[in-house]
């Protein structure tokens, strides 16, 4: 499963590309207005940074804006994704914006027959905001499923991309269900990585090490002296 951010943080993109964690970014108007920033230069420094698709979302209401928004913004970058609304509008603009070559993710889907209608449209990913689903009390996840076996039974291309993610137990069971992409805030993502048994097993393992001799510890001297074998390969061998 790939992994992209949901963030228009330069610093948090910087860092989770520095882990090899992502794939892609995906953004939103709330997200852009977070960083009070010029809209179009700061996409594109998204775009420069992630090796991956970026999810730029229009913000008009009608077709004819998003189409026309959508065009300039796949201009602007290769990595660029347009984002439109699971609305009569958002699907108009989908169609015309996938006819033209210009990748969609079709975004604010809460339900089975809005993604079916995604894929018909010729969404290139549809996301489904599971977090949302829950705060209802609805399974979000369920979704997700539903979604993977309606686009099985008919062999649609369209990729299902997990947004509205708020812990790491939605990713598990994204991946779990096949879902091609979960995106998340740096917060979940930092998250994935924490384990309380990792933490102890280092302070451990480091411990131990401490209580050796200092001359069995200096290692930098006899590395330097031993014959130099390929990387990865014993030099004894
Ligand atoms: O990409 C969609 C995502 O940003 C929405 O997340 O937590 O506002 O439901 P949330």
């Amino acid at each position: 499963m790939k992994l992209f951010l949901d963030s228009a943080n330069l610093k948090e993109i910087d860092e989770a590309v520095s882990w090899g964690a992502i794939d892609g970014v995906t953004t939103n108007p709330t997200l852009v207005a977070k960083e009070g920033r010029e809209f179009v230069p700061l996409m594109k420094e998204i775009c420069e940074r992630v090796n991956g698709p970026v999810s730029m979302e229009t913000v008009s209401r009608d077709a004819a804006g998003m189409i026309e928004e959508g065009r300039a913004f796949a201009a602007l970058h290769q990595h660029i994704v347009v984002k439109c609304p699971l609305t009569k509008e958002g699907l108009k603009a989908t169609r015309q914006l996938s006819h033209e070559g210009i990748r969609v993710n079709v975004t604010l889907c809460f339900s089975p027959n809005q993604a079916l209608l995604a894929a018909k449209a010729g969404a290139y990913f549809v996301s489904p905001f599971v977090g949302r689903l829950d705060d209802l009390s609805q399974d979000g996840m369920l979704l997700i499923q539903d979604i993977k076996t309606i686009y099985a039974n008919y062999r649609f291309a369209t990729q299902i991309l997990v947004a509205s993610v708020r812990h790491p137990i939605h990713v598990a069971e994204a991946a779990k269900i096949g879902a091609d992409i979960a995106t998340m805030p740096f917060a979940v993502l930092e998250m994935l990585v924490k384990h309380p048994l990792t933490d102890a097993g280092l302070e451990r393992f480091l411990s131990d090490w401490e209580r050796l001799p200092p001359e069995a510890k200096q290692w930098k001297a006899s590395a330097a002296a031993a014959p130099r074998g390929k990387a990865g390969i014993r030099a004894s061998r």
